[in-house]
């Protein structure tokens, strides 16, 4: 009945049209009947009102088909809950993480994505959370949405019917970056799917510094090409000359090497002027704040 591009966009694409469906045929049924009574029972065909007497069969009638009708709805929409809500037990887990302000993606094998990618035709299992606030993973090709919470895992289940690239989005008010916070799903040919998930994680353009910038969510609100976004763009930010207020005082600095630490440890301590103070503490490693540090250096 529906060309749907996931099992979970046909089942919520069937109980919707049920819902509509019937919706529709009583909005139908009930103003012609308004429009049918009016006329034959107008004040000028029956001066006199007609004593009406128990009518037993037609009281049964309209009780029992309303409930009749409403217990066909009720079934259609728990079946369908029943199903999104159950994930088969083969299903491919995907850790899926929510933060101000991207979508983090890791797979059983340890690999780390800021796109969703996905086999078509194979059940996957998404395991939520989040590391700050609440947010909302939005799947709106595939009919599907789920809170990310922090301290809590939530869950979606779907099987991609066709290759394809799919919007998500963030919906749940999350703060300033809430707009931005888009990924993308990527529904590849099994195949296709083994062969990246089985491969070394290529050598990004930039080396170790530019990976992490995009798989912790910095380039959510950060630019690398002077774009001015959520925060400050990190082109030609080493050695710039900025206007940071510190502790409520303005005051001009020059980016060196321990302001730019400093601002990743302690994001809120010294806030750039015209942008909020919105970056979270995103938890790295020694080394990998080395590794930021020095890409952040060379990207002029
Ligand atoms: Cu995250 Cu809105």
């Amino acid at each position: 009945m529906f060309s749907g591009t996931s099992s979970t966009s046909n089942a919520v694409e069937l109980s919707f049209s049920i819902v509509v469906g019937a919706c529709i045929l009583l909005l139908v049924l009930i103003t012609f009947l308004i429009l049918l009574f009016l006329v034959k029972y107008n004040k000028r065909r029956h001066p006199h009102p007609a004593e009406v007497k128990e009518h037993r069969a037609l009281e049964i009638v309209w009780t029992v088909v309303p409930i009749l009708i409403v217990l066909g709805l009720f079934y259609a929409g728990w079946a369908d809950f029943d199903y999104l809500r159950t994930p088969p037990e083969n299903a491919l887990p995907i850790q899926v993480t929510g933060r101000k302000w991207s979508w983090g993606f890791e797979y059983g094998n340890g690999k780390k994505s800021d796109v969703l990618r996905v086999p078509v035709g194979r059940p996957v299992k998404l395991l939520l959370t989040s590391t700050d606030v609440l947010h909302s993973f939005y799947l709106p090709a595939f009919r599907i949405k789920e809170d990310a919470v922090p301290g809590m895992k939530t869950h979606l289940w779907f099987v991609a019917n066709e290759s394809g690239t799919y919007d998500i989005f963030c919906t749940e008010y999350c703060g300033t970056g809430h707009s931005h916070m888009l990924s993308k799903l990527l529904a590849v040919p099994a195949g296709e799917f083994d062969a990246w998930y089985r491969a070394e994680e290529a050598a990004a353009p930039g080396g170790k510094g530019a990976q992490l910038l995009q798989s912790r969510g910095c380039l959510g609100c950060h630019s690398t090409d002077g774009t001015k976004t959520i925060g400050p763009t990190f082109k030609g930010l080493y050695g710039r000359t900025t206007e940071v207020t510190t502790g409520g005082k303005e005051r001009e600095i020059i980016v060196d090497e321990g302001y730019l630490r400093k601002s990743i440890l302690e994001p809120n301590a010294d806030i750039v002027q015209g942008y909020p103070a919105a970056m979270p503490v995103i938890p790295l490693t020694g080394e990998e704040l080395n590794e930021i540090v020095e890409y952040l250096k060379a990207l002029r």
